[in-house]
């Protein structure tokens, strides 16, 4: 694949950090920056929006084909629109991650994302933040990372996360809703979630989100990426 931009691929589960540090790689290097998450999220919410049921998987695909979605990033931060509409806070509900889970199954939905993602891919690079970044999106990328975490310390990170928001959480749910949506993503027969046989693996269980980046700049630097 010599020409291509090069990538760095972020994948793991939720909660362990991945979007940050995807957004302040992206930023430290100048590069673009790719949350696959969040396209998964938008097919879910605009399947709802146009009363399009999640589990059908051809109108779900048709919509994805053709998402009226958009990404400005801002510093650190990325706001999202779909159909010109800003929906930076809808995309990051729970109600949004569970249907993005329920239409990542379908290999429809994944194959209609696919073109999409690789048009990210513009000079001088891209860092991919998701779950299928390094095995299947992006394989030939140069530095893969797999950010791993318990489930517990991953529920009680969200839950701070929301807490923060204001909102009304209960972390038995948020534990039991992580488990159910890892088991999702592992179990499903197109691009599960698992590491590339390559990829560089990192456990944030008791790992700052400090110690992880210097991990990850001295990798960069290991690989003449910088
Ligand atoms: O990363 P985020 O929590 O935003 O992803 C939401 C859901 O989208 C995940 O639980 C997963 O089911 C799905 N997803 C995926 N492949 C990706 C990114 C996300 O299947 N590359």
């Amino acid at each position: 694949m010599r020409g291509l931009p090069p990538v760095i691929a972020i994948d793991g589960p939720s909660g362990t950090g991945k979007g940050t540090l995807a957004a302040r790689v992206a930023l430290e290097l100048g590069w673009h920056l790719l949350d696959s998450g969040a396209l998964y999220r938008l097919v879910g919410l605009h399947a709802t929006a146009r009363g399009v049921a999640l589990e059908d998987e051809p109108a779900v695909a048709a919509l994805a084909a053709s998402l009226p979605a958009e990404f400005r990033a801002a510093g650190e931060l990325l706001h999202i629109f779909l159909d010109g509409r800003e929906v930076t806070d809808a995309v990051r509900s729970e109600i949004a991650g569970t249907g993005a889970s329920i239409v990542a199954v379908l290999p429809a939905v994944r194959a209609a994302l696919l073109d999409r993602q690789h048009g990210f891919r513009r000079p001088p690079g891209l860092v991919a933040d998701g779950r299928d970044m390094g095995t299947v999106v992006f394989p030939d990328a140069p530095l893969k990372i797999f950010l791993t975490a318990s489930a517990e310390v991953r529920a009680e990170r969200r839950y701070k996360q929301l807490k923060d928001k204001g909102n009304d959480v209960n972390l038995p749910e948020l534990l039991e809703d992580i488990r159910r949506r890892d088991e999702r993503d592992e179990q499903r027969a197109v691009s599960p979630l698992k590491p590339a046989v390559d990829a560089v693996i990192l456990d944030t269980t008791e790992l700052g989100i400090v110690e992880v980046e210097q991990r990850v700049r001295q990798l960069i630097r290991d690989r003449h990426l910088n």
